[in-house]
């Protein structure tokens, strides 16, 4: 008993106590805030499709048909995939202002969450490619150096080195890769629009797909967006992370400038 008491008053004990709770309190929160998303997921997807479909019939539905099927004048987005959805609409692509145009990359004037909703819908009517997962486009651990093997090779006699942009010989041209984001640039290989090949799995690996991915955002002569990035951990541990270091930090912060404090009375009370 006296032992326990005697531990209890050492400082290291409750520097301890503060971390062990700060870990329980971390790891319930990841455990709830985990559990609700997986539990609503089902039915967010319900109400994302029907969203999806009448946002659809408003924006796309003239060209592409009232269930997507196509027209004579686009084609069928049946098995076109999330993919292709995001991809052109998130670069601007989609809706198309009219028919011939040249489909540019321009400002979008959807919100994200619109375009997931169209997106959910085209993929309910018949799969296909899906928009890539935050680790499928995660670039931690990539080979940039085989990235520009593989982009000189499969890309550049279009796009140019370094994703510059390079003229086509029929007059039409490849764009610029400065401003795709890796998910785009995922999707553009996974669909291929308009006239550049499919690079499915098969032809080039999801690795390698990363590999190209990070020698071309690397190597682009414009400043990163900045942010900072926890690799492939995910939201689930940035939160934990975030609670148990920002939140324990400030914590320990105070219990260090209290214990001076203590010691400087101490050492006060002492030489009087
Ligand atoms: C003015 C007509 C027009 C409108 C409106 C339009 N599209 Fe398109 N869309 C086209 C044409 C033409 C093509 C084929 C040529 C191309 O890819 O640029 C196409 C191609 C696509 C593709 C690529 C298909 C593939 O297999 O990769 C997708 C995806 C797409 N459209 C989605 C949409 C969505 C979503 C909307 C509404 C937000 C929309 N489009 C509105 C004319 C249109
Ligand atoms: C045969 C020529 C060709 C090849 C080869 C090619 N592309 Fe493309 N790519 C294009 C064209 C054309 C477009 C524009 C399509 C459009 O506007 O709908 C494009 C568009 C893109 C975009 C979208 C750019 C943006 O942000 O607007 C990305 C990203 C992309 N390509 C990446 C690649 C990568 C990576 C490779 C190699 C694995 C590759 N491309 C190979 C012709 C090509």
């Amino acid at each position: 008993m006296s032992s326990i008491i005697s531990r209890r008053r050492h400082p290291a004990a409750s520097y301890a106590a503060v971390a062990g709770g700060l870990v329980v309190a971390g790891v319930l929160y990841s455990a709830f805030s985990g559990g609700g998303a997986s539990a609503s997921s089902a039915a967010s997807n319900q109400t994302q499709v029907a969203q999806g479909q009448a946002l659809f019939v408003e924006s796309c539905s003239s060209c592409h048909g009232l269930d997507a099927q196509g027209t004579t004048q686009a084609p069928s987005l049946i098995g076109a995939g999330s993919a292709a959805v995001d991809f052109q609409m998130s670069t601007g692509r989609m809706p198309a202002k009219e028919l011939g145009a040249e489909n540019d990359r321009k400002p979008s004037d959807f919100t994200p969450a619109q375009i997931a909703d169209i997106a959910a819908y085209i993929e309910s009517l018949g799969g296909g490619p899906a928009i890539p997962t935050t680790n499928q486009v995660s670039t931690s651990g990539a080979n940039t150096g085989l990235g520009e093997e593989l982009f000189s090779t499969n890309c550049s006699q279009c796009h140019g080195f370094a994703g510059a942009g390079g003229a086509l010989t029929y007059g039409k041209s490849a764009p610029s890769l400065n401003a795709s984001t890796p998910t785009q640039i995922y999707e553009a290989m996974l669909t291929g629009p308009e006239a550049m090949p499919v690079f499915g799995d098969g032809t080039i690996t999801p690795a390698e797909k990363k590999d190209i991915i990070a020698y071309v955002t690397d190597t682009r002569a414009e400043a990163n967006p900045g942010g900072f990035s926890l690799g492939r951990t995910g939201t689930t541990t940035e939160g934990l992370l975030g609670w148990l270091g920002g939140l324990g930090f400030l914590v320990l912060i105070a219990m260090w400038l209290t214990a001076k404090r203590r010691d400087h009375l101490k050492a006060e009370s002492e030489q009087s």
